[in-house]
């Protein structure tokens, strides 16, 4: 049986409320669809703490800029429904733009300091977009739990932050990066990668895993572990927007040269015309490259 669709908010609303009034756990992994095993890992690990999984596919205009991917962002709705209901989804709701933004839009959700670094600075009004959209998928859901993934490492910390800081009674729970077998994280975006994009890409979790080594070798010293991180990129040929240390938890940059035993290493690069991401919490992630 396929998951129940609705396009509406008011019936989004209602179904969420109906189902909490029921004594029903409500759990929402939210997405802008062309789904992957990154996204199915947080439908299936809600459907396994929640009763009621509610996944919802919109492609959020407020967090694209204007010379980004926007119109040509993957959409595969009836593939995405047909995925999400054999992970355990029991809700998918797809609106249209008018449906989430029907009013003056003049309101943003902006998140200070943690927004800053990173993708913010390359990205003006991303994370923005990103802590609007959210704020009103929570506001409609009254969720009790919401799935992330670790992959958007920042994005995760943005939402905490939120949550945290609006009071709102909602479990953020972030899930490890789902990778390819080679290392690549899983992306909607990688359907843009030429065949010989995508090998050029690898350069980016050979990167995160040769600071593993190193760092789990012992090695604390800021510079020389981001030199090494530069190599491995170089031999990717990818115009690369940052590749930073910084801390794990508030994304602030450390005072030393010397890291401490859990530090935040955070890739954002091109690969011809696309921008990927990728990241590892060094001292606490497994590397991104399984042994062989
Ligand atoms: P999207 O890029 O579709 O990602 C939806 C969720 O899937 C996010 O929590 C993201 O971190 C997670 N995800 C993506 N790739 C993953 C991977 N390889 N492993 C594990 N999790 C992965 O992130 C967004 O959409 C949007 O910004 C959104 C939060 C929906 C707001 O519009």
């Amino acid at each position: 049986m396929s998951a129940l669709i609705l396009h509406r908010v008011d019936e989004l609303r209602a179904h969420a409320e109906a189902a909490r009034r029921a004594g029903r756990r409500v759990g929402v992994v939210l997405t802008m669809g062309a789904l992957h095993e990154g996204h199915l890992s947080l439908v299936e690990h809600a459907a396994r703490i929640a009763d009621e999984i509610i996944l919802t596919v919109f492609v959020n205009p407020t967090q694209f800029g204007p010379n980004e991917d926007l119109a040509k962002y993957p959409r595969t709705l009836e593939r995405d429904i047909e995925l999400a209901t054999k992970a355990g989804a029991t809700c998918v709701f797809a609106p249209d733009a008018k449906e989430m933004y029907p009013g003056a839009d003049a309101t943003r959700v902006v998140v200070s300091k943690v927004s800053e670094p990173l993708c913010g600075r390359f990205r003006p009004g991303h994370f923005a977009g990103v802590a609007t959209v959210v704020t009103k998928f929570f506001a409609i859901l009254g969720p009790s739990v919401a799935l992330f993934g670790r992959k958007d490492y920042q994005q995760l910390q943005v939402i905490r932050t939120l949550v945290s800081d609006l009071l709102l009674p909602i479990e953020v729970i972030g899930l490890p990066t789902v990778r390819d077998a080679d290392g690549l994280a899983r992306s909607s975006r990688n359907v843009y990668l030429s065949s010989e994009e995508r090998q050029r890409a690898l350069a980016i979790p050979r990167a995160l895993s040769r600071a593993f080594e190193v760092f789990t070798g012992g090695e604390r010293d800021r510079a020389k572990i981001l030199e090494l991180v530069s190599e491995e990129l170089r031999k990717g040929n990818l115009d690369v927007q940052y590749a930073e240390l910084l801390d794990a938890d508030d994304l602030s940059s450390f005072p030393t040269e010397t890291l401490p035993d859990r530090a935040l290493l955070a890739i954002a690069a091109y690969c011809g015309s696309t921008r990927l991401i990728d990241n590892i919490v060094l001292g606490e992630d497994p590397s991104p490259i399984g042994l062989p």
